[in-house]
């Protein structure tokens, strides 16, 4: 018998004239979990799309090999019955049907007679919510109900709820809590030491780095490195990831440390903000929030999820669902930003949090992707100017190192991290004065995430003032000049950030107040 339970051989998968696998080994041994790393649009996905039968063989080159014996899978549906369990890195969960409805999606239990066994679902789909450590969530309602981070547990759910020996989970943390992550490492060191066998997928390399036994390494659709973690560290992770020591992940501010002295004079200025749960009107998601933005500021705001921070930016940006009141200031005049259109034209711009549902229009391509919000600029009487179109969408993916092989591939071709960079670039080219980022690096690998950030600092050197929600702490430490605390829907804390430490920060989030530290609220930058 083989060494290995799994087997990839010279792997080779082209779209068109892309190679996005370019003869890739993997081997996997009974029982081992792997870190699959890799930056944006490394070919990670496609090479798990492979090998769980999404692309059926025949659709590309190579051999697998699983147990032993050739793997000729024509769909998912052979592969889970061989025990190949994935999960996938954009959700594919039914959002009408109920959530025990999507955990046993064709695998349903009947009754004898053919009806739905609604009640011996129902009971399963509760105790898999229970070992997640969800039992809040209700299995007869609708998924659509629950927010990305419950979404993605049932996800988890469904994959468990079947029989697997390999489980590929593919960026499975990225819009979950840190609370929620650390059950899902928990649940997997169980089902590891149940002997099953996984592949990891995340950008986020601690995680990665605390579960995965392997680290295998890929970049441009090749093979780079398959290395013990008893060997490896994140530093080294990284370095093999972009190829290069990265000795910093925050870039520094051109202005230098005196960051204050290139902030201006108070520029933006939201009052009031107050917005009630679209279904439940006893409920403020977010209540009478005020602050300020300095031009050139980048002010980040942390908080647990939940505290109201995308309800609150969405607001000031005319995208809160459901009924909310802003009363927003720009140089000093009240300016009116109840839709995005209008939002857009008083020089706001936003990139959301959620980027299948509110970022990219996936009917069309990259190009036109990105240049949607400013389409008028390129019309010219009856038409549009498509030569400065495509000049202008080629500057934005030069900018950001956005991959793509043309700018007329569809969007839903590009790597997850790469759709949101093309995002960014949409909201760039409306040239806004106030930028508002919603998890702007979630999926991004760390090579393009410092990318992002000398972005941001550019944009803020020239005078563009900046809005940053954020999940990643040590981000909002590394890159804002001021960090606004959320939480429960109300401000909880202002802070000048030299210096400030995540103990801190956190404090304030749980509401836990320590001695008021030197630094704190509105403290006014040095002139
Ligand atoms: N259906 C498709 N058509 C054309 N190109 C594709 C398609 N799917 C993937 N690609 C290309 O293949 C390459 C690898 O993409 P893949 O999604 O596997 O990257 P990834 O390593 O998972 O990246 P990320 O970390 O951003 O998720 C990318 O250049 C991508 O644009
Ligand atoms: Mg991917």
């Amino acid at each position: 018998m083989s060494e290995y339970l799994l087997e990839m051989k010279g792997i080779v998968k082209q779209f068109g004239g892309v190679r996005a696998l370019d003869g890739i080994d993997l081997q996997v041994r009974a029982g081992e979990c792997i870190g699959l790393c890799g930056e944006n649009g490394a070919g990670k996905s496609t090479l798990m799309k492979v090998l769980s039968g999404v692309y059926p063989h025949g659709t590309w080159d190579g051999d697998i090999l699983w147990d032993g014996k050739p793997l000729r899978a024509q769909s998912i549906r052979d592969t889970e019955d061989a025990g190949i369990i994935i999960i996938h890195q954009e959700l594919m969960l039914v959002p009408q049907l109920s959530v025990a409805e999507n955990i046993f999606m064709g695998r349903e239990l009947t009754l004898p007679g053919g009806r739905m066994h609604y009640a011996a679902m129902y009971k399963r789909a509760d105790e898999l919510l229970r070992e997640l450590k969800i039992p809040e969530l209700n299995v007869a309602q609708p998924v659509m109900n629950y927010g990305g981070g419950h979404q993605q547990l049932v996800e988890i759910a469904k994959a468990l709820n079947k029989n697997a020996r390999l489980l590929i989970l593919d960026e499975p943390s990225s819009s979950l809590t840190a609370s929620e992550i650390a059950v899902l490492l928990d649940i997997l060191r169980a089902l590891k030491a149940k002997g099953v066998t996984c592949i990891y997928i995340s950008h986020k390399l601690d995680e990665v780095a605390a579960i995965c036994d392997t680290i295998v390494v890929i970049r441009d659709g090749r093979h780079i490195a398959t290395t013990p973690m008893a060997q490896m560290n994140v530093e080294r992770i990284i370095a093999q990831m972009v190829g290069r020591e990265m000795s910093q992940l925050y870039p520094q501010r051109a202005a230098g440390n005196n960051v204050s002295a290139a902030i201006g004079e108070v520029l933006f200025e939201a009052r009031h903000v107050t917005c009630i749960d679209a279904d439940n009107p006893q409920r403020k998601r977010v209540d009478d929030v005020s602050f300020t933005l300095r031009k050139g500021e980048i002010l980040g705001i942390a908080g647990l999820v939940g505290a109201g921070r995308t309800e609150l930016v969405s607001a000031l940006f005319g995208a809160y669902q459901g009924p909310c009141q802003a009363e927003v200031w720009l140089d000093g005049r009240r300016i009116d930003t109840g839709s995005p259109q209008k939002a857009i034209a008083m020089g706001l711009a936003m990139v959301p949090e959620d980027r299948k549902h509110h970022g990219i229009v996936p009917d069309l391509d990259v190009g036109q992707n990105i240049t949607l919000a400013v389409l008028e600029e390129f019309a010219r009487a009856t038409r549009i100017d498509g030569e400065a179109e495509l000049t202008a969408v080629r500057g934005e993916i030069a900018q950001l190192e956005l991959k793509a092989a043309s700018p007329s591939l569809p969007i839903t071709s590009l790597s997850g991290g790469n759709q949101q960079k093309a995002v960014l670039a949409k909201m760039l080219l409306t040239r806004p004065r106030v930028l508002i980022l919603d998890e702007p690096t979630r999926g991004v690998d760390v090579g393009a995430k410092y990318e992002i950030y000398k972005l941001m600092l550019a944009l803020a050197d020239r005078g563009v003032s900046i809005i940053m929600v954020s999940s990643e702490l040590a981000e909002v430490l590394g890159v804002s000049d001021r960090v606004l605390v959320m939480g429960e829907g109300r401000l909880r804390g202002d802070f000048i950030n030299d210096g400030l430490s995540q103990e801190t920060v956190l404090a304030a989030a749980l509401d836990q107040r320590p001695a008021p530290a030197a630094n704190t609220a509105n403290k006014e930058p040095a002139a």
